[in-house]
């Protein structure tokens, strides 16, 4: 068989396996295998890709080749292996900044080979504009989440700089295409070896590049660190569309589909994510909600609270039909999810049945706590989302909110002032009883104080959850 239909056929099998991995990632069993097929139709594509290409490749390509790619494997696998799971959203932003930069990067190098090419020059220009765009992006995104860029820096007037700037990049990307491309003329000219570009024509794309990069800047800086995994899943949508224009300019069919699969997938999570938060993408992009820590207003105490033991809670448990765990992004902070595996193993022992109650947006990233739950071997059928487990309630005798706040509040429903109005809740309050574990009063992400720690059926258990919940575990094992 001729290498150009190898090349091709291996190329299909890859658009193949990518499409079934992403379909296996929307199921948590499948998900893990899912990403291994799709990385084997990956890998299948690099490989191919070096040693089916066309035409002759000089060994010092081939070494440089190899180099590079033994070195991202190498930082690629050690930080992925490191990372702690409350750091992911972290790790896939500067992911996601490295294929911004690689799709950038292509469209630099391109430039100067396809002046006069008007397709060409669109898939260039639109490739090194949203790769750069997204790769600055998501640097300041990283920075945001890993503390070293705390508070949103906000220029008088940011939207009107920034849609300035945007207009500003848009309109001189559109001159660039124009001059290097067949019908324009400027920035090309014909040589007897073929078209070439005009001499300081790079410059222009240099400049785009540079611009491009500030843009990125100037929009992700005005937004609040909590809303980063909303901006990051906005810029991995960017990085697929400008991998999608690479896969246009090379003519290069697993490059385009795999483009386009970041592209919707980053898309529609950015929205599934603004939906389940009830907060149109705009106010995200826009707004400077949960911007601060000073956001946090919530600290202070406004109604009467009760507060209760491990002792008493361990003997309420002990003696209740069915408990209701309800994970959030506080389990994830204090890595509480073995041991409330282990008392959630410990109550079915006894007789309890336990169950827990998912929130599609709990924690800050998407399926958080089904990775954190998986962890710790929790099995799949006692994961129960939202729409299942709000009719549960009422036969519910205790439900232990553990390291949650937004996604109970039940200020979403009752209060029409309140940010999260309109945001599905999970409606604990509609059990018998409440435990909630947390450290403090303090709010949330979304910086508001909680109406359900003052609900008469409810009782705080403060401290730290895999301390508190330790405690919990060996109360209920010295009950006879
Ligand atoms: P949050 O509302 O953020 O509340 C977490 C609570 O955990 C805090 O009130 C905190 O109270 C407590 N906590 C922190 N560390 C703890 C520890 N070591 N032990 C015990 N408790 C601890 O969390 P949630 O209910 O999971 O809601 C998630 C929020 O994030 C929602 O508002 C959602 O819209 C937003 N968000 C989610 C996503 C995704 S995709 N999941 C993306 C962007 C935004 P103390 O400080 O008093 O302990």
């Amino acid at each position: 068989m001729e290498k150009f239909a190898l090349l091709e056929i291996i190329y299909l099998i890859g658009s193949v396996t990518f499409i079934i991995g992403l379909k296996m990632m929307g199921n948590a069993r499948s998900a893990r295998n899912g990403n291994l097929i799709a990385a084997a139709g990956m890998i299948a594509a690099i490989f191919g890709t070096i040693f089916l290409h066309e035409g002759e490749v000089q060994p010092v390509v081939y070494a440089l080749i190899f180099g590079a790619i033994g070195l991202g494997t190498v930082v690629g696998w050690m930080t992925a292996k490191r990372v702690q799971m409350t750091k992911m959203p972290e790790l896939v932003s500067m992911f996601n900044g490295m294929g911004g930069a690689c799709a950038a990067l292509i469209g630099l190098m391109e430039f100067e080979h396809n002046a006069g090419s008007t397709g060409a020059m669109i898939a260039i220009v639109a490739g090194t504009v949203i790769g750069s765009i997204s790769f600055s992006g998501s640097i300041i995104a990283f920075l945001k989440l890993n503390g070293t860029m705390n508070k949103p820096i906000r220029l008088p007037s940011y939207n009107i700089i920034n849609t300035i700037m945007m207009a500003g990049v848009l309109i001189f990307s559109g001159w660039v295409v124009y001059a290097a491309s067949a019908n324009g003329g400027s920035l090309w000219m014909q040589s007897a070896a073929g078209p070439e570009l005009a001499h300081g024509a790079m410059l222009f794309i240099y400049i785009l590049f540079a611009v491009a990069i500030i843009y990125g800047i100037l929009f992700t800086v005005p937004i609040g660190g909590a809303d980063m995994p909303v901006v990051i899943s906005l810029l991995n949508s960017f990085t697929g569309l400008a991998a999608a224009f690479g896969g246009f300019l090379y003519d290069n069919k697993i490059m385009l589909t795999g483009g386009i699969l970041v592209g919707s997938a980053g898309t529609l999570l950015t929205l599934v994510m603004c939906k389940a938060m009830n907060r149109p993408l705009s106010n995200v992009i826009f707004g400077a909600f949960g911007g601060s820590s000073s956001a946090a207003s919530g600290t202070e105490v406004k109604g009467s609270i009760k507060d209760s033991s491990a002792t008493d809670i361990a003997i309420l448990m002990n003696y209740s039909k069915k408990v209701v765990i309800v994970p959030g992004y506080g389990l994830a902070v204090a890595q509480a999810q073995h041991v409330i595996h282990e008392l959630e193993q410990l109550l079915e022992d006894r007789g309890v049945e336990v169950k827990y109650a998912i929130h599609p947006v709990a924690g800050r990233m998407p399926g958080h706590m089904n990775v954190l739950l998986a962890e710790s071997n929790v099995a799949y059928e006692k994961l129960v989302e939202m729409e299942d487990i709000n009719p549960e309630f009422d036969q519910t005798d205790v439900v232990l909110v553990v390291g949650a706040n937004d996604v109970v509040n039940p200020a979403a429903k009752t209060d029409p002032s309140s940010p999260i109005y309109g945001m599905p809740i999970l409606e604990v309050d509609r059990a018998k009883n409440i435990i909630v574990n947390k450290r403090s009063m303090s709010a949330g992400y979304a910086g508001i104080d909680n109406l359900l720690f003052y609900d008469t059926k409810c009782s705080m258990f403060f401290g730290d959850a895999k301390k508190a919940l330790t405690e919990l575990v060996n109360e209920i094992k010295n009950l006879s």
